[in-house]
């Protein structure tokens, strides 16, 4: 039986260098997955290769029995991807809502009901909603570039670290509702991390990558322990 969304045998890189290699992995509705690796070691090209920015050289991504793996990078969107980027890339001199009017136009028919939603998983934003975003504190930031990728009602959604430059305790909130939003919404979530506190928070099972191949899948429990971390990540 496959996963809700089934990435099998993925290859590929930048300009005929591959950077991934054979990675594979399933992830159920509802439930939260963590990347985690060293700097360097393709967690972004993995992301980038499943919305459709790297092509696949090898292997197939099924969203919900769907085959996506050589969709144009709209059409994932469309079909239920959700992606939020390594440095949030939201548009800082566009509004709050107007940085979720651009999110929503991947599915107009629910826009209405799902801002309803991410204001609610996301309050801040709605006392922001007429600031312009790059004017905004980095977890705001953050908030907003989540609210983004939810707004056109994902049923995967991609994190490329959340947690990056953003201070502990907004850390702490985001990580806690991207947990609701995976359990109320029943959205599959990848989590790539370098923030073990957070992993081990809200992730039920765990991929290590090195060199672009997955390497080891370590249970959260054992997130726990510092040696095996610092060898995971080599610190
Ligand atoms: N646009 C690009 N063109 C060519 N090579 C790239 C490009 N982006 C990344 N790479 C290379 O691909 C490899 C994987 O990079 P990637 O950004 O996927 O790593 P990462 O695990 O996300 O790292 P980090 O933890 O620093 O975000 C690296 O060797 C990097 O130099
Ligand atoms: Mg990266």
């Amino acid at each position: 039986m496959s996963a809700f969304f089934e990435v099998s045998g993925v290859e590929g890189g930048y300009g005929g260098g591959r950077v991934l290699n054979s990675v594979s992995f399933g992830i159920e509705r509802g439930e939260v997955l963590a990347m985690i690796g060293r700097n360097g070691v393709g967690k972004t090209t993995l992301m980038r290769a499943l919305i459709g920015l790297v092509p696949l050289s090898a292997g197939s991504i099924a969203l919900d029995g769907v085959e996506l793996g050589h969709a144009k990078p709209y059409v994932r969107a469309q079909q239920g991807i959700g992606y939020v980027p390594q440095g949030r890339e939201i548009f800082g001199m566009l509004t709050v809502a107007e940085n979720l009017q651009v999110g929503a136009q991947a599915n107009r028919a629910q826009a209405a009901e799902m801002k309803a939603k991410v204001v609610e998983y996301f309050p801040i934003l709605k006392a922001r909603y007429r600031q312009k975003a790059g004017t905004m504190s980095g977890g705001e930031q953050q908030q907003l570039a989540i609210a983004r990728a939810l707004i056109s009602a994902p049923k995967v959604l991609l994190l490329d670290e959340p947690s990056e430059g953003i201070q502990p305790s907004i850390v702490t909130l985001i990580g806690d509702t991207i947990q609701r939003i995976a359990r109320e919404a029943r959205i599959g979530v990848l989590l790539v991390e370098q923030d073990m506190g957070m992993v081990e928070r809200i992730a039920s099972r765990c991929c290590v990558m090195d060199k672009g191949r997955i390497v080891d899948t370590p249970s959260p429990a054992q997130l726990g322990d510092e040696q095996l971390i610092r060898q995971y990540l080599a610190l």
